[in-house]
């Protein structure tokens, strides 16, 4: 029996040497990933300087979310805090006291917007550059306009962080992308973007978001990686269980704007229509047209 016990304690103490042993190299590739430095040289864009070209960049600030995660003054926001990931934390972007206004150049803001990538080379935590990639140059620029346009605020907020489990859960949860770098032909240039219409084209550009949750076929479904209590992403397309033919156009482009649609109410904590209802009717309508031109899925065929 004692012997027994002390096979048994040298084997236990070996799983535990070994398990610590996987830890850390779970670590030490955590933060090697988070180290990495990317040289990636960016094309300038033309950045207009008249006043609808500045107000159509704040209308894009908003509706593709930037605004949700920078916050309506660009003066930074705590997106993420867990003790299981770390700190994210958006940066303030005016030229304010703790602001990186003064300290990013165009090529850096259009390096993070479109690449992922922070001004010193290494790869921005959960910033959705792989949306962003596509980015027109016409919308870039805009956007970078707007940017310019904001008073300064102080603001200091802290670096983001992750903490010791983040860097070992960054490698283990495949189903969430820590570095959206990671995963962006950073060296192809970008295909050209569509010319803006109700084309499914246009809508198919104005819809890449959606994918996170609704799924890369759009038929929704449990939303891999996100918070069990969240609800179910529905079905976008014409497919089975979905209520976007009933509803028509008209009545996507109501739910889009109000969150709501004969009886049905949708959570902004969970759907971001708060930013979505941003879009033009036109805008809206490319995307009904963009969702319906779909191959039909029945609910949940991610
Ligand atoms: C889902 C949330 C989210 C959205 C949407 C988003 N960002 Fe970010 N962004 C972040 C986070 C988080 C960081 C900071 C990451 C870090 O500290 O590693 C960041 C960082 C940045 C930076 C800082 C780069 C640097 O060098 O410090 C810029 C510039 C930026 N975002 C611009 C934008 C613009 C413009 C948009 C819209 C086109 C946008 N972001 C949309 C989350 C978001
Ligand atoms: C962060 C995740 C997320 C993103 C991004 C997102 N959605 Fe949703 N969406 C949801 C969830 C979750 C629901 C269900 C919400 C509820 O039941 O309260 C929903 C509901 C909807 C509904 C209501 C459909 C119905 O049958 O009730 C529509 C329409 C919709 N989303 C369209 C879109 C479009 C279009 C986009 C992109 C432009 C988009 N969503 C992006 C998560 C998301």
């Amino acid at each position: 029996m004692k012997k027994f016990l002390k096979w048994f304690g040298i084997g236990f103490g070996g799983l535990v040497v070994l398990l610590v042993a996987v830890l850390a190299i779970l670590y030490g590739m955590g933060q090697s990933r988070l180290n990495k430095k990317y040289d990636v040289p960016v094309a300038m864009v033309e950045i207009p300087t008249d006043e609808e070209p500045l107000a159509e960049g704040k209308r894009i600030f908003q509706y593709r979310g930037c605004e949700a995660c920078h916050g309506e003054d660009l003066q930074g926001l705590v997106y993420l805090d867990n003790p299981a990931i770390g700190q994210v934390v958006t940066p303030n972007l005016t030229s304010g006291k703790g602001g990186k206004g003064d300290i990013l150049t165009d090529e850096d803001l259009i390096r993070a917007i479109k690449h992922g990538i922070r001004e010193d080379g290494t790869p921005l935590l959960f910033m959705p550059s792989t949306e962003f990639y596509y980015l027109s140059d016409a919308d870039l620029g805009k956007v970078l306009a707007y940017i310019h346009s904001k008073p300064p605020v102080d603001n200091e907020p802290q670096p983001s962080k992750l903490s010791t489990t983040g860097f070992i859960v960054m490698n283990v949860a495949k189903t969430i992308s820590f570095l959206p770098a990671e995963l962006i032909p950073h060296d192809q240039p970008a295909p050209p973007a569509p010319e803006p219409g109700i084309t499914p084209e246009y809508g198919e550009y104005l819809s890449l978001s959606c994918r996170v949750c609704h799924g890369p076929t759009y038929s929704g479904g449990a939303i891999p990686g996100f918070p069990a209590e969240w609800p179910a992403a529905p079905n976008l397309t014409a497919g089975a269980g979905s209520r976007l033919p009933d509803w028509g156009e008209e009545g996507f482009i109501e739910i889009m704007r109000t969150g709501e649609h004969h009886g049905r109410k949708i959570n902004p904590n969970y759907m971001p229509w708060k930013s979505y209802r941003h879009m033009s009717d036109d805008e809206l309508r490319a995307v009904y047209t963009y969702l319906m031109s779909l191959p039909p899925k029945d609910f949940g065929n991610r």
